[in-house]
């Protein structure tokens, strides 16, 4: 069964582009309903509307300019989205943090993509607090997950999928980003056609 998804951004878009190929491609049985960005100058809007997928534009400022808070901002974006009547929401690269106002509509349907193992450097400069942590000889390798969002923590929660990147000696920032990126675009695919498979398959009894 083909499974609908809801795809958030916040920049450049290139995990969702990742999507969009592996649709296109028959590698992911998956439609994207929705594309939601909460930055109105993110490529992946432009990324989105090239595929012909529907955007939304949901930006966080208007709500704190009215003195309202980020249960209000999580509960119409949830409101958004069910709309769409998604299986799956994808965090590709969106830099809100989601209070249970929003995770409460979407039990076990939540799924962050992360530049980072599990336990190690969460938050938004998750590669460079890896680059500087080797640099101190802490770590030799970083990698990617893609986990399940449950509840307010960040970047954690129940992982579905990691893959490990060796750091090289020589590695900047912008060579060390881009060998991440590019394992992204592979396990974000390979993950989100695992769990439609999966659930397809609960669905008509195969694998009992
Ligand atoms: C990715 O590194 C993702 O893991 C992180 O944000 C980045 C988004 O990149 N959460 P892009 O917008 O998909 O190119």
């Amino acid at each position: 069964m083909t499974a609908t998804l809801a795809v958030l951004i916040s920049g450049n878009g290139s995990n969702l582009q990742a999507i969009i190929d592996a649709i296109a491609g028959g590698r992911l049985d998956a439609r994207i309903a929705v594309v939601v960005s909460n930055r109105k100058d993110a490529f992946g809007l432009i990324r989105a509307e090239r595929a012909g997928i529907p955007t939304r534009y949901h930006p966080l400022k208007p709500y704190r300019d009215q003195g309202k808070g980020r249960c209000e901002y999580d509960g119409d974006l949830a409101a958004l989205l069910a709309e769409f009547r998604p299986d799956w929401i994808v965090l590709a690269g969106w830099m809100h943090i989601f209070s249970n106002a929003f995770l409460d509509h979407f039990p076990h349907r939540v799924v962050n993509l992360h530049p980072a193992l599990p336990g190690q450097f969460p938050g938004a400069r998750a590669i460079e607090d890896a680059l500087a942590a080797f640099h101190r000889g802490e770590i030799r390798e970083t990698g990617v997950m893609v986990h399940l969002v449950p509840d307010e923590r960040v970047d954690e929660g129940p992982v579905l999928a990691t893959r490990t990147i060796p750091i090289r000696a020589d590695d900047t920032l912008e060579r060390l980003s881009t060998r991440i990126h590019a394992v992204e675009h592979v396990l974000l695919v390979e993950t989100l056609q695992g769990l439609i498979k999966k659930v397809s398959n609960e669905n008509t009894g195969e694998g009992d």
